[in-house]
């Protein structure tokens, strides 16, 4: 099968699933958010769960926060169209509280088959969930910092495929209202240039 082809069932998946979150983007007239970028990409962004503007499009950081990724990844000159963006929770919870852990668990194997089907050579975790969750799932649970401490190191996993690295980055809606959370951001994203 096709990456294309992979993915598209990850995605009829996603979108046909009865799960934590389901009723509440029916009520709502939400999308679940899949991903967005190319299939090729050597980097991965997973941010947590969609806010209400990618739940109303169902495309990932489209709204504020994603004004602020664009931000970073033209400091670094990367197109946007040559990574690929997705999101741990792929339905919107409400009023945007943090996802539950049984809902990470819901949507953790699809983040893990899209994982598989692109073989990025990095995943820059977007937040404190998503960092967690991908240290935990390249079994480097043990060596989990506070994203105060982790953010900007690069850390060595083994991934199905091959080698790869993990990148942990704050959020970027932390940074919308914070300066210098984005300054630091910015100094962070550098390492992206060299991968
Ligand atoms: N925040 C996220 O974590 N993901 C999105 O897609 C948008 C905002």
């Amino acid at each position: 099968m096709s990456k294309f082809d992979e993915m598209k069932k990850v995605r009829d998946e996603v979108f046909a699933l009865i799960g934590p979150l389901s009723d509440y983007r029916n009520e709502n007239k939400y999308f679940a958010v899949l991903g967005e970028g190319s299939h090729d990409s050597r980097i991965m962004f997973v941010g947590e769960a969609p806010g209400r503007n990618e739940a109303k499009t169902g495309r990932p950081f489209c709204g504020a926060a994603g004004k602020i990724l664009d931000d970073l990844l033209a400091s670094v000159e990367i197109p946007r169209k040559e990574v690929y963006i997705t999101n741990i929770v792929k339905d919107r919870p409400p009023e945007n509280r943090d996802p539950l852990p049984s809902e990470i668990e819901a949507y953790g194997p699809f983040l893990n088959r899209q994982i598989d089907i692109i073989q990025p050579k990095v995943i820059a975790t977007l937040g404190r969930f998503s960092m967690d969750y991908i240290m935990r799932k390249f079994d480097l649970g043990f060596i989990i910092e506070p994203i105060s401490r982790a953010h900007g190191k690069l850390y060595d996993a083994q991934a199905s495929y091959g080698p790869i690295k993990i990148l942990p980055l704050y959020h970027p809606a932390a940074a919308i209202y914070n300066q210098s959370l984005k300054d630091t951001l910015k100094k962070d994203f550098q390492a992206l240039k060299v991968l």
